[in-house]
């Protein structure tokens, strides 16, 4: 017998580099959209704000649904790591989870999918909601590499024994992030169930659970469409979280 597995969604916000202390208007802004809307979103709602917010974020989010989360994090607890934030750092001024792996990350810092790995061991000693990007380049699709790439990633990225409660997977092609341009339909479509399918594989009813989100160049206009693709379990959103009317109507697909 296969039962279908009732996944909540999630839509999360990355700030990315963007965001000063006054930015904490957007949060309560949007606490007061999501609560004033007279359906109630069906969904969690996450925002990914620079490391010196999240304590201000959190905040502002009181009383409200809305978690925060941190956007990177170091893979040790402690120690002599100039510049860099642990799991348990982020933890204990408000996140709740944290991205890993970002394309940003991968491209500007030379993160590799091992890293990536320790990383979400961090997040996890920490108590942290691991959202693990992973995602193709322009070249690599051109090539016609996009499956076996994302199958390496989540192979190299991910390690034993995590659950749908502990990781989420977000699934963020390159070439879509902050451009304007998404994959089609059928496109998402067919690299979520690879997705799926490799995550089942591997880690079974957890996997089968596990939410896959999609992102790059996610708004209000393309949201519904995007969040009906099956195996799609919500979005990761850069440009469109900033502002609190625009991150709404995307949470709106959820209504
Ligand atoms: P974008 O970014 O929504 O601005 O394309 C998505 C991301 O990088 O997470």
């Amino acid at each position: 017998m296969t039962a279908t597995v009732k996944i909540k969604a999630l839509v999360a916000g990355n700030w990315k580099m963007n965001g000063l202390k006054a930015s904490a208007k957007e949060v309560k802004a949007l606490s007061r959209l999501i609560s004033k809307s007279a359906k109630k979103a069906k969904c969690d709602v996450l925002i990914c704000p620079p490391a010196t917010l999240i304590p201000a974020l959190k905040e502002a989010a009181k009383g409200s649904k809305i978690a925060i989360g941190g956007q990177d994090c170091h893979a040790k607890v402690s120690g002599a790591h100039t510049g860099d934030i642990s799991a348990e750092m982020l933890k204990d001024a408000g996140a709740s989870y944290v991205i890993v792996g970002h394309s940003e990350r991968r491209a500007d810092h030379a993160e590799t999918s091992e890293m990536v790995r320790a990383k979400v061991e961090a997040a996890h000693r920490a108590g942290l909601v691991a959202i693990v990007c992973v995602g193709e380049t322009d070249a690599q699709r051109d090539a016609g590499e996009t499956l076996s790439l994302i199958r390496a990633q989540l192979a190299g990225s991910l390690p034993k024994g995590i659950t749908a409660k502990n990781t989420v997977i977000a699934y963020e092609p390159v070439w879509a992030i902050g451009t304007g341009r998404t994959p089609t339909a059928d496109d998402v479509a067919k690299v979520h169930a690879a997705i799926r399918s490799a995550l089942k594989k591997r880690f079974k009813v957890e996997g089968e659970a596990m939410r896959l989100l999609y992102g790059g160049s996610v708004k209000a206009s393309n949201a519904v469409e995007l969040m009906g693709v099956p195996n799609v379990d919500g979005a990761l959103v850069g440009g469109a979280s900033l502002k609190a009317a625009d991150f709404n109507g995307i949470i709106a697909a959820y209504r």
